[in-house]
């Protein structure tokens, strides 16, 4: 297995190109499921997760064309199975979003049922309840969700928890369905409002997708059409953490910073002077004391839960003493063990991280547990004194592109060691 060297203690600077938003990228592709029409989909990222999800739909018989930019052309009328099996569901919980297309547009799925995963239970019952009100039959069996209807249709929906996953899977079910569908407590986030950008441009007709009322009137068929996925936010705002961390000064093009409120004014409130325009964000942290910040995670548009482990480390390299709460995960903070391996000073009481800021970690050898809990620990990294080696950096693979040479394109020094191959 691949691992990451860094050495840690050089400010980053210079200017590094944003990717495209993983957690949009996945819903759209699932999205084309919904139409027989090609589907032409621009600045998907290269990561592992939107390689599984194409691998996902290649097996259901799509056909599937990337070039060498990462744009996918992909086309779904040979689609030949209806199934999701537990090997790639295992790997990637969002496979789950292919249940609400598979059931409006082909009546049957068999998608297998995520297990826990490292931060938390995460269980998928409002999903199925949704469904469920639009008129699906579904039962789980062998650990498989068994969902059939004869056409889906529009229903009330309250959802109990804010679920972004969940508002998208019954978001695309309802596009199809006979009749209105209105999703109570939907997800406002940014990537819930691309997927319903992108279904308008393919005929669906949906009003109210970034506020928690979205009401969707079906349609019987959705047409092709060519979208192009909106800025990752979260590796937006890993990479200002690396700026700010090692108190450098650097500009992240083609991102969005309109969606980027609540992690600039959290950067801003620790003291970084932050200037943007219309697709680009610079941060300057190199002529000052980084202060430490208080984080409560919520759905968007508070604090989103994907940032929470980065400045966590940030904090821990920052001045006072800070509380870090997440509210949206149980078990989110598998990093702290590996911090404190670094020599920073943390501890857990209940769903709060206090961190004691300390200027100086170490670097030490470390192990990745999750996607966000690897980035934060590849900041610690990059802000500490001497050398860090991290190891299953597959975590980090599933949700950064290429991290390491945009991180050298800034300065860093990191680079990747290609793991043994076993014989
Ligand atoms: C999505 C994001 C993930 C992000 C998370 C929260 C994708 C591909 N992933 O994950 O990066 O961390 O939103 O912003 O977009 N819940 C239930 N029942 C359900 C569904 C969810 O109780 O049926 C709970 C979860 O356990 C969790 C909370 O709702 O406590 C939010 O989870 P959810 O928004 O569904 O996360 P995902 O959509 O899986």
């Amino acid at each position: 297995m691949d691992k990451l060297l860094i050495e840690g203690g050089v400010a980053l600077h210079g200017e590094v190109t944003i990717s495209g938003a993983k957690n949009s990228a996945l819903p759209i592709l699932a999205s084309s499921l919904l139409s027989d029409e090609t589907m032409e989909i621009a600045n998907v990222p290269h990561l592992h997760d939107v390689t599984t999800t194409i691998e996902l739909l290649g097996r259901m018989g799509l056909s599937i064309v990337v070039d060498e930019k990462m744009n996918v052309e992909i086309n779904s009328s040979g689609i030949s199975s209806f199934f999701a099996p537990y090997e790639l569901v295992k790997t990637m919980r969002s496979s789950i979003l292919v249940l609400g297309p598979l059931l409006a547009r082909y009546g049957v799925a068999e998608v297998s049922l995520p297990g826990g995963c490292a931060i938390g239970a995460r269980p998928v019952n409002l999903h199925l309840q949704g469904l469920k009100a639009m008129g699906a039959e579904i039962k789980v069996e062998g650990g498989y969700i068994k969902a059939k209807a004869k056409r889906l249709r529009g229903a009330e929906i309250n959802l109990d928890v804010v679920t972004v996953t969940g508002t998208e899977n019954l978001l695309m079910a309802a596009t199809l369905a006979d009749g209105q569908t209105k999703i109570h407590n939907a997800a406002r986030e940014p990537e819930v409002v691309d997927l319903a950008n992108c279904l308008i441009k393919m005929g669906a007709i949906i009003e109210g997708a970034g506020t928690d009322t979205i009401t969707i009137e079906g349609v019987s068929d959705l047409k092709g059409t060519s979208y192009q996925i909106l800025p990752d936010r979260i590796e937006t705002g890993t990479f200002l953490a690396a700026i700010a961390m090692t108190r450098g000064k650097a500009k992240l093009k083609k991102t969005n910073p309109d969606i980027l409120d609540a992690i600039l004014s959290k950067f801003k409130e620790a003291g970084c002077r932050i200037a943007t325009g219309s697709d680009w964000v610079e941060l300057d942290m190199s002529n000052g004391d980084l202060n430490a910040v208080n984080i409560r995670t919520a759905p968007y548009p508070g604090f989103p839960t994907d940032m929470q482990a980065q400045f966590t480390a940030l904090n821990c390299v920052s001045n006072g003493t800070s509380f870090v709460t997440e509210s949206v995960f149980e078990n989110r903070f598998m990093h702290i063990l590996e911090l404190q391996r670094m020599g920073a000073i943390l501890k857990l009481e209940g769903n709060t991280v206090i961190i004691e800021g300390k200027n100086r970690l170490t670097g030490a050898p470390l192990m990745a547990t999750d996607l966000r809990a690897s980035a934060s620990l590849v900041l610690a990294a990059l802000a500490a004194d001497g050398t860090t080696e991290v190891e299953r950096i597959y975590h980090i693979d599933r949700g950064y592109e290429t991290i390491e040479e945009k991180l050298s394109k800034l300065g860093a020094r990191i680079r990747r060691m290609p793991g043994r191959i076993k014989s």
